[in-house]
């Protein structure tokens, strides 16, 4: 099994120190989803979604890859066939500990996007409803480059091209209750993949899944990874 496909949440970046969004004292705990992350709410009450994303701007600065963001790095540096990193998260954690090809569905926190002018640019400061576009000059159309709820995921032509080519899928940290990408594993398996779940504990689509391995990310990914490197090697193995 040579072509591989990984979807990545939430779970993967939490013991970085980035919350999850639907685990107890989640994200989504917090704050009203309705108001920060639809286009609704943005059009209701900019001001309240930019200091949203203001702040965790400013928390995704203050925290480092961990060893399941790294380990993925080191698989994909060593996978000898096809491999693609798909990721819900909008942190910059997988590209800082050397992922190269990496497809941001859900968008990029340190991306800006203008409205009126269609440029999308790097932002690690604060913006406000009325902070001017660097390239335009125009006021008023900034937005975060995320994808809101009742948005379309980017780059998802991309995404099934790999799925239905490919023979192993793994999903990591992802409560498997958002679509698309909750769906990821059924395209997976349809196309003959065999498909591992690695996650804190069963997701949702869990029975979707051939083979799972539950504990935190940073022990079960560098685990698995150590494995199926293991088995690329030695050209024997179920997974390859
Ligand atoms: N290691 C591994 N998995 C973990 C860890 C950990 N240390 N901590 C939590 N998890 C798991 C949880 O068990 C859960 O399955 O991570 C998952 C987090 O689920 P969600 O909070 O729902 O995050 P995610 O699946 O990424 O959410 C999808 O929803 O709100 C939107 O746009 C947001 O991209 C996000 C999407």
């Amino acid at each position: 099994m040579r072509r591989l496909v990984i979807l990545t949440g939430a779970g993967i970046s939490a013991e970085s120190g980035i919350p999850t969004f639907r685990d107890p004292g989640g994200v989504w705990e917090k704050y009203d989803l309705e108001q920060v992350a639809t286009p609704e709410g943005f059009r209701r009450n900019p001001d309240l979604v930019h200091e949203f994303y203001n702040a965790r701007r400013r928390d995704l600065l203050r925290v480092e890859p961990n060893a399941a963001h790294l380990a993925l790095a080191e698989l994909e540096r060593s996978w000898p066939g096809e491999f693609l990193l798909v990721t819900q998260n909008v942190d910059d954690l997988h590209e800082r500990a050397g992922s190269r090809r990496v497809i941001h569905i859900h968008g990029e926190l340190l991306k800006v996007r203008c409205e009126v002018c269609g440029r999308v640019f790097r932002e690690t400061g604060k913006i406000f409803t009325r902070t001017p576009c660097p390239f335009c000059g125009k006021p008023g159309g900034l937005r975060p480059h995320v994808v809101w709820f009742g948005e379309t995921p980017f780059h998802l032509e991309e995404v099934y091209e790999a799925l239905i080519r490919c023979e192993l899928f793994v999903a990591i940290g992802t409560s498997g209750t958002v679509y698309p990408a909750a769906g990821f594993v059924e395209v997976a398996r349809r196309a003959g993949a065999h498909c591992v779940e690695l996650n804190l504990k069963p997701a949702e689509n869990a029975h979707l899944f051939h083979e799972h391995r539950y504990g935190p990310a940073t022990r079960v990914v560098p685990e698995w990874v150590r494995e199926v490197l293991e088995e690329s090697l030695s050209g024997s193995g179920k997974a390859l």
